[in-house]
């Protein structure tokens, strides 16, 4: 009988995997997962450190979400949303609204590119049904928002983007606010990158319909954190030349920073806002974009206006989806998560600072949960080997380049949280010197 990795290596294509070195990496095959632990089919435990790619909210296996989706199952596995409705979409639309002053609608889609799809489509048609048809998007340098085509257009991470060039919409980028010159503070930075997008809006305003933005935290750049002045000056600025703000929470949005969406950190309201991830606590594929009253009064029409957005997935607020999601936010509301995670997020940080100080650490960059470390270079894929060292040590984790990331479940306990930083430091020891 092969072993799984022998029949993985013989019949899949992994994503974002150079399957040359595939094998060689040595892959976790993982069989079952319990709160923060993951296990492998030999049996051993890892902690999850990356919340299985930004997603597990309090951990796998949460006995109230898996209760809801059995509920659910008992009752209605999938109805369309196209000419039909049915409570659980409903539900969760009221309750992303009451988190969300100032929006008023929702529209669901299914993983976070699609949302980002959403919400650029949704601008730009708006543009055309407000009397001025504006083909051009805003973005920054170092963003990443998805890999479809529309969200890689306003993507700005050349390893992964460039390819694709010729294939994208319309964009200009400014610079990454969080991307400091040596010496610099984090408002002189923003101040610069502000200057930047006045002139650039000013100069080419009038054809913008969207600024599409990771509020506060770029994190496929690895997790480059930036002030919130440029936040706010974004806002400011869309606004006074008639275009829309676009907060992409996909990443950032329910808790990570500790606040249910980092936009609310800055103190800005978006026009639209996308988030996916965490929302069904990691459990089942679903994103939403939630849309002003503004942007979506334009959409309102005759059948014969035009004004219909014209955009739906089969799968658009699959009701399974739908109730994890509504559990989870029900249980981030009735646990108080937001402040469990605002102090996980304080914890990290005091456990990071002695790594922080070391020559083997370049910076330590962190909002709320959201932390990347980022380790000298001693070769070739240094953040990969030292994620692996820390699979050693029985914790999980991902690097983004030489970036390690820890994104861990927003519930994680004290002594788990030890566990983590702990095996990062001894990983760094071990392959940085
Ligand atoms: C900010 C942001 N937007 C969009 C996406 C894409 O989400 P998905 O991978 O679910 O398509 C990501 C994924 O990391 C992200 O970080």
């Amino acid at each position: 009988m092969e072993s799984w990795l022998e029949r993985d290596a013989a019949a899949v294509w992994h994503p974002f995997t150079q399957h040359s070195l595939w094998l060689a990496d040595e892959p976790t095959v993982i069989e079952r997962a319990e709160g923060p632990w993951l296990y492998d089919v030999d049996g051993n435990r890892y902690l999850d450190g990356v919340s299985s790619l930004w997603v597990t909210t309090f951990g796998h296996r949460t006995p109230e979400i898996d209760q809801a989706i059995r509920d659910q199952l008992d009752r209605l596995d999938h109805s369309t949303f196209l000419g039909a409705t049915h409570p659980p979409g409903i539900e969760l639309a009221e309750r992303l609204l009451a988190t969300t002053p100032g929006l008023d609608k929702v529209f669901f889609a299914g993983d976070g590119s699609s949302a980002v799809e959403v919400a650029l489509k949704m601008a730009y048609q708006h543009s055309v049904q407000s009397g001025q048809p504006r083909p051009v998007f805003v973005h920054l340098a170092e963003a990443y928002h998805g890999d479809t085509l529309g969200a890689v257009s306003v993507g700005g991470i050349e390893l992964f983007h460039a390819t694709y060039r010729p294939l994208l919409l319309t964009t200009e980028a400014v610079g990454s606010p969080g991307l400091r010159k040596h010496g610099q503070t984090p408002a002189e930075r923003a101040a610069e990158v502000i200057a930047e997008l006045t002139e650039l809006m000013a100069r080419q305003g009038h054809e913008v319909c969207a600024i599409v933005v990771e509020p506060l935290v770029q994190a496929a750049a690895g997790m480059l954190t930036y002030d919130a002045s440029f936040l706010q000056a974004a806002r400011r600025l869309a606004t006074e030349h008639g275009a829309l703000l676009i907060c992409d929470e996909v990443a950032t949005g329910v808790g990570r920073t500790g606040r249910m969406w980092a936009s609310q950190l800055a103190g800005i309201t978006p026009d639209l806002l996308t988030c996916g991830k965490g929302l069904t606590a990691g459990y089942l594929p679903l994103s939403a974009v939630l849309a002003t009253d503004a942007v979506y009064g334009s959409f309102l029409g005759s059948a014969a206006s035009g004004r219909t957005f014209f955009h739906g997935h089969t799968y658009t607020a699959n009701p399974l989806c739908c109730a994890a999601a509504n559990a989870n936010l029900a249980l981030i509301e009735s646990r108080g998560l937001l402040a469990t995670a605002t102090a996980l997020g304080e914890r990290l940080g005091d456990l990071l600072a002695p790594l922080a100080d070391s020559d083997a650490v370049v910076e330590v960059r962190r909002l709320g949960t959201m932390t990347g470390v980022e380790v000298r270079s001693v070769g070739e894929r240094t953040g990969q080997a030292v994620c692996r060292a820390a699979r050693k040590r029985g914790v999980w984790l991902r690097p983004l380049g030489d970036v390690v990331i820890l994104m861990p479940p927003l519930s994680l306990g004290r002594a788990e949280t030890e566990l983590l930083v702990g095996a990062l430091t001894e990983a760094v020891d071990e392959v940085v010197r």
